[in-house]
């Protein structure tokens, strides 16, 4: 079986917990960051052959199988259509665009895919299974729960491409409560309308630190979504009500399969859920398992837009204080452009 070749833009926070989390079939051949500092500890720490002081730089001698986007928000689109643009494939970190604009323009390439790591635990995986096949032993999906209430203080804002619309695309509803909508949206299907707040109360951002969302999905299901900064005691909360069971996940960063709890008549339907945790690691082993298949990576541009343009319609119903529906944020809006639709700075209601 091949190597494949992987490069990572960015060597901050988030690149090392991919270089411990590589798959064993892949190799880490090159690394670009732009401090000096951070590029030479980082390509020792983990056994980098070649450093690079820019993407471009990297470019002009690498070709490797994929590039991992592990920078800001900010630059991740146009760094991403320069590797597509040479044939490399991409995993990039979220949110994968900072607009439904660049999102659209990444989708007209192939092989651009997003980390959505909590997708992939078999909880996620063997649910989204049972409510895709219509199981009879669930019933049909009632109502919803999908909480990201973390805490932040004022200094987790310091680097100056957090909490700005510019260079982050939004707040929590962006940037934190991504991973359970994403998750709550690849187990339930499209989303169809929201009514959403997204305020300000507390910390020095320019955009929103906590919202509030009722969505509506296109199965009628109606959940009730909350993503804060603002919560001392923190979980990751996803409720699943349907006809004949509850299904609940109580985390923080990842979970395992204690994480998740099966309310139901039914003993058979708990082991479902059961197998491997969520992770970096996970989604990159099925990353590769795509790569070396020949298929389509999971998390697909088309598959993260849904997402996106529920975080869209979020901001646009607080800042517009009205239902949006899903498809309404087409390029004529400014909402498809910026996500706070060039409104600015996120007050109270
Ligand atoms: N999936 C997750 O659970 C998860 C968790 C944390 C962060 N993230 C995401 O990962 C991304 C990075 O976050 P982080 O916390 O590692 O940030 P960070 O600031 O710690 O690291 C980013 C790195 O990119 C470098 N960089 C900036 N611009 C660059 C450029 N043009 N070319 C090359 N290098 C450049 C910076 O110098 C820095 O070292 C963000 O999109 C963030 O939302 C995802």
């Amino acid at each position: 079986m091949r190597t494949v070749e992987i490069a990572f833009v960015g060597t901050g926070g988030i690149a090392g917990l991919h270089a411990a989390s590589l798959d064993p079939r892949t190799r880490l051949v090159a690394v670009a960051e732009v401090v000096d500092e951070l590029r030479e500890a980082f390509a020792r720490k983990w056994n980098v052959p070649r450093a690079y002081a820019s993407l471009d730089a990297m470019l002009e001698v690498e070709r490797p199988d994929l590039v991992h986007l592990c920078t800001p928000p900010g630059v991740h689109h146009d760094q991403a259509i320069a590797c597509l643009e040479r044939g490399i494939k991409v995993l990039c970190e979220k949110p994968p665009a900072l607009s439904l604009s660049e999102m659209d323009s990444l989708a007209t390439f192939d092989g651009f895919a997003t980390v959505s790591q909590h997708r992939f635990g078999a909880g996620a995986v063997g649910l989204r299974e049972l409510v895709a096949g219509g199981n009879a032993r669930l019933g049909r999906p009632m109502t919803a729960v999908c909480h990201t209430l973390w805490y932040r203080p004022d200094a987790y804002f310091d680097p100056p491409w957090r909490g700005s619309w510019e260079h982050e695309g939004g707040g929590p509803t962006m940037g934190h409560g991504i991973h359970q909508m994403d998750t709550m949206l690849s187990i339930l299907g499209r989303w169809e309308s929201v009514v959403a707040v997204a305020t300000r109360r507390a910390r020095p951002t320019a955009t929103e630190d906590l919202s509030h969302a009722i969505v509506t999905l296109e199965n009628g299901c109606v959940a009730s979504v909350i993503n804060s900064l603002l919560s001392p005691r923190e979980t990751s909360y996803l409720r699943f009500d349907f006809e004949y069971a509850t299904v609940e996940l109580t985390h923080l960063y990842g979970y395992g399969d204690d994480n998740w709890a099966v309310t139901s008549d039914d003993p058979s339907l708990a082991p479902l859920l059961r197998g491997r945790g969520s992770g970096h690691s996970t989604q990159f082993a099925a990353v590769v398992d795509a790569l070396l298949a020949g298929e389509p990576l999971p998390v697909a541009a088309a598959d993260a837009r849904d997402t996106l343009e529920l975080i869209a319609a979020i901001y646009m119903s607080s800042y517009l204080g009205r239902p949006v529906h899903r498809g309404e944020i087409g390029p004529d809006s400014p909402f498809y452009h910026r996500m706070d639709g060039g409104f600015g700075v996120a007050t109270s209601p």
